[in-house]
């Protein structure tokens, strides 16, 4: 078993949550740990008929053998997570670390300047970290509606690896939204790239055995900021990109694949995979397809183009919204 960091390539909202959802099921790591930013970011799961969104909860919850953990670099926001937790059945087996600094309704009415200056989605990540780095935050360890969920993520996470335990550690938010090598100032709070995604949970460099870049095939963004290649609205419809935003509702601005974007996530992540999602939406008639001799032949020359261009293997290709809607081509 293995360590394995997913990513997202573009700006958010590639599909990470199916993928990870995907491999948590198939890959059945003992832990899936979370790192990012915080309840800032969005994820949609469709599975058996029920779609769960979750923004604090880590999405390997959807293998019940799997326990879930929100690593010490991530923002928590109490409210939300204990919501997740009760109604998606995780009591028992989810998990912060103690370090996981709390967001406060003070964080959160902080953050509705940023909402319409940046387009923040107002979740009060930004002030928190902003606290944190002032060291006047209050941590999960103090934090009485978490007692008994708080414990030393790095701590378990090591000895999962040391007993031969497979670990998944799920990014957030997307590459072009990273403080450091995102489009600044329409960006999140901290870095989000696999580097940071590693630091976040307690995973050194060393340990990491893949780095799997999330991208959609087609690039979207929600909020402010550069999208090279932009749609109108009108067309994006026509073309089935308009998307809207698991956190805040907002129409997603839509453009198409960005090599020279997916060139540069593959270079600031350290990428050894990519995978390709929402191919469905591009080429109708991969939708639900699980073999790639299934898939038509453009949809096969785009995939074969990307990893020329990228120079990693597409591993995972989604299909279709539901979980296994999946082309695994890991062997
Ligand atoms: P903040 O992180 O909530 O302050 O938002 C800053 C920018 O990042 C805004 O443009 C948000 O829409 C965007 N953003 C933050 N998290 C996510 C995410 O998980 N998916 C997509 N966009 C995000
Ligand atoms: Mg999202």
């Amino acid at each position: 078993m293995s360590v394995t960091v997913v990513v997202g390539g573009f700006y958010g909202d590639e599909g990470k949550g199916k993928i990870i959802s995907y491999m948590a099921r198939r890959d059945s790591p003992e832990i899936a740990v979370r790192g990012g930013a915080g309840p800032n970011a969005g994820h949609t799961i469709r599975d058996a008929g029920r779609t769960y969104k979750v923004r604090m909860l880590p999405c390997g919850f959807l293998n019940p053998g799997c326990r879930v953990m929100v690593g010490p670099g991530v923002q928590v926001d109490p409210g939300v997570l204990l919501s997740e937790v009760d109604e998606f059945g995780a009591r028992g087996r989810a998990f912060v670390d103690r370090m996981c600094g709390i967001i406060t309704p003070d964080h959160r009415s902080r953050d509705s300047g940023l909402v319409s200056r940046i387009g923040s989605t107002g979740s009060g990540t930004g002030p928190a970290n902003a606290d944190r780095a002032m060291r006047v935050q209050g941590l999960a360890r103090d934090c009485a509606p978490l007692d008994g969920m708080a414990l030393d993520v790095p701590a378990e996470i090591s000895s999962a690896m040391r007993s031969g335990g497979g670990v998944l550690v799920e990014g957030t938010q997307g590459t072009f939204l990273s403080l450091w090598h995102g489009t600044y100032p329409h960006c999140t709070s901290k870095d989000v790239t696999a580097s940071a995604i590693c630091a976040d949970v307690g995973i050194g460099p060393t340990a990491v055995d893949d780095v799997l870049v999330v991208f959609k095939s087609y690039v979207t963004r929600v909020g402010d900021g550069d999208l090279e290649g932009e749609l109108d609205g009108a067309e994006s419809e026509r073309r089935g990109w308009s998307e809207r935003g698991t956190v805040t509702g907002r129409q997603r601005r839509a453009a198409p694949f960005d090599y020279a974007l997916a060139r540069r996530a593959v270079m600031l992540n350290g990428a050894t995979q990519a995978s390709l999602t929402k191919m469905d939406v591009l080429y109708p008639a991969c939708a639900g397809a699980t073999s790639y001799a299934d898939l038509p032949g453009e949809a096969r020359a785009f995939v074969e183009r990307t990893e020329s261009e990228l120079g990693v293997p597409v591993t995972l290709i989604g299909t279709g919204p539901c979980v296994d809607d999946v082309v695994d081509r890991r062997g």
